[in-house]
């Protein structure tokens, strides 16, 4: 570790279609607004393990809940220390970093099929390469999701990924809960409801964006 100030690591959870990529949109640029520039990025990746997973996503790769979680858990890994982009280095050299999804989504989703603690020793690698400054949950009703997903593939097409059923998205929204409950003393997390307009939402997470860089000055 050298003694380079650090950048931050700020990623954002929750069930899917709670509004993630909309608001790390919203965030990227009224940072940029403010003179700061930062880079987003997202779990599953689109590399080479990023892309296997996705293929089990959407049914074209038969798979197991076992493989998947441990996959996820390598995906990071490659995700943080990968020679083309990997985000440790960003944060390294000071840079501000905006994750859709991290070890937690490991934890909520995972967990619904092996023990929670193994999901969080899997991954104890990546929560010593990469602990992240904040973690913004986006806390929306999985019916109101649901909904939103619909809407989503109606317009756009695409069909309906494996954790994307109702009776899944009560479980991992539950789950989440689990985890931050199980891990908060080593963790920043802002729990947002992300029920209201995505307008509201945006100053509810820059709020919390706020407090970490004033805190830190
Ligand atoms: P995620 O990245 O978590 O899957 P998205 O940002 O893609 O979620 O949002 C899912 C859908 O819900 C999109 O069609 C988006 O426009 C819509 N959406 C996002 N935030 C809100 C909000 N606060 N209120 C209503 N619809 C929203
Ligand atoms: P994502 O593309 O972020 O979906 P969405 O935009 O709909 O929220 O993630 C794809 C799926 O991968 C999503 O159902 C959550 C799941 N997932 C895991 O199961 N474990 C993980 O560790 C991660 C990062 C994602």
């Amino acid at each position: 570790m050298n003694n380079q100030k650090k950048g931050r690591f700020i990623v954002f959870e929750g069930i899917d279609g709670s509004g993630k990529s909309t608001q790390i949109k919203m965030l990227s640029d009224r940072l940029s607004k403010t003179g700061i520039q930062s880079y987003s990025t997202f779990e599953p990746t689109d590399g080479p393990i990023g892309t296997l997973i996705r293929q089990m996503l959407i049914g074209d790769l038969a798979t197991d809940q076992r493989t998947i979680a441990s996959l996820f858990a390598a995906d990071r890994t490659d995700h943080l220390v990968n020679k083309k982009n990997g985000v440790c280095h960003k944060t390294d050299q000071g840079q501000v970093v905006l994750c859709d999804r991290y070890y937690f989504s490991s934890y909520a989703y995972h967990a619904q099929y092996i023990d929670m603690a193994w999901v969080i020793n899997a991954n104890a690698l990546n929560a010593q390469l990469l602990r992240p400054d904040l973690t913004v949950f986006i806390d929306v009703d999985p019916d109101n999701c649901f909904e939103r997903i619909k809407k989503r593939i109606k317009q756009k097409g695409g069909s309906l990924e494996m954790y994307e059923k109702i009776d899944i998205m009560q479980n991992v929204r539950s789950n989440y809960f689990k985890a931050f409950e199980a891990v908060r003393k080593s963790e920043t997390i802002a729990i947002i409801d992300g029920g209201q307009s995505m307008e509201n939402v945006a100053q509810s997470v820059w709020e919390q964006v706020k407090e970490l860089f004033e805190s830190e000055k």
